[in-house]
């Protein structure tokens, strides 16, 4: 039985997940876990190790390289890849267009599912990712179901690394979007999937405020109702 507060954010890319995400953690004072961070630290492992093949003993062998961290600094949250810094590295676009390739294998889930249950054994959290509410926490207390328009995510993205720097088209943005939501909600492995019990927000017509307060709601109903049983069960 899980007795610390589990938060699950999923959904597709760009909706929005970590920045809000990060917003209640704040305010909460949860740990916050970016579990996309962690796909793209492995898919740039792979991408300078040249690790092309999908050969399972391949695959594990490259993951039994590997060391992944994640701090929270203030709102920004840190990835470590091996105790290299790589939170902005895994942003680029070279990663962006092979992380739901690398993220489809069986051993790399595997690896990570198994970090990100190690990390929510004891502490309150928000994670966001793909398959957070219906592999990684089945038993979340609260599980959110985020989408919006694909025009409204691929300007979100398109405006957010412009202010980078990047200066990537809107179109190349879009087709990576729209490639790898048809590579996460297809692939056999822990597909992105609403779960059954997950309250779903479409954030299109939403400020970061608004999606904040209607979750926050959520969540001060949840833990009303949670704090009353486990005052019964006293
Ligand atoms: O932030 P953005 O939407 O660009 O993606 P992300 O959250 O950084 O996740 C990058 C990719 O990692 C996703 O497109 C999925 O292929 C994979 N992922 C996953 O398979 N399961 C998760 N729990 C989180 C991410
Ligand atoms: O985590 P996910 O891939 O779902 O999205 P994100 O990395 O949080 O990126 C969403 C981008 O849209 C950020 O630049 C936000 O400032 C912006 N945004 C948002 O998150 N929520 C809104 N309701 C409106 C804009």
């Amino acid at each position: 039985k899980q007795h610390n507060f589990i938060i699950a954010i999923d959904g597709y890319s760009a909706c929005g997940k970590s920045t809000v995400a990060k917003l209640l953690a704040s305010k909460l004072n949860f740990l916050f876990v970016d579990s996309g961070a962690l796909y793209r630290a492995v898919t740039l492992f792979f991408i300078e190790n040249n690790v092309e093949s999908a050969d399972p003993y391949t695959i594990q062998e490259s993951l039994n390289r590997i060391t992944l961290a994640q701090t929270a600094d203030g709102l920004e949250t840190l990835t470590f890849l091996n105790e290299r810094d790589v939170s902005s590295v895994i942003r680029q676009m070279e990663v962006s267009n092979r992380v739901s390739k690398v993220s489809a294998l069986r051993e790399v889930r595997q690896f990570i599912v198994n970090k990100l249950q190690e990390i929510g054994r004891s502490q309150n959290l928000i994670m966001d990712g793909r398959d957070i509410g219906t592999v990684v926490f089945p038993n979340a207390h609260l599980k959110i179901f985020m989408d919006a328009r694909p025009e409204v995510r691929a300007r979100r993205r398109y405006a957010e690394l412009l202010a980078k720097g990047e200066h990537i088209s809107l179109s190349e943005i879009m087709d990576n979007l729209l490639l790898r939501d048809r590579q996460d909600t297809t692939r056999e492995e822990s597909p992105l999937v609403q779960a059954h019990d997950a309250y779903y927000v479409d954030t299109s017509d939403l400020t970061e405020e608004e999606v904040l307060a209607v979750i926050a709601t959520r969540y001060g109903e949840v833990a009303q109702i949670r704090g009353n049983a486990m005052n019964k069960a006293v």
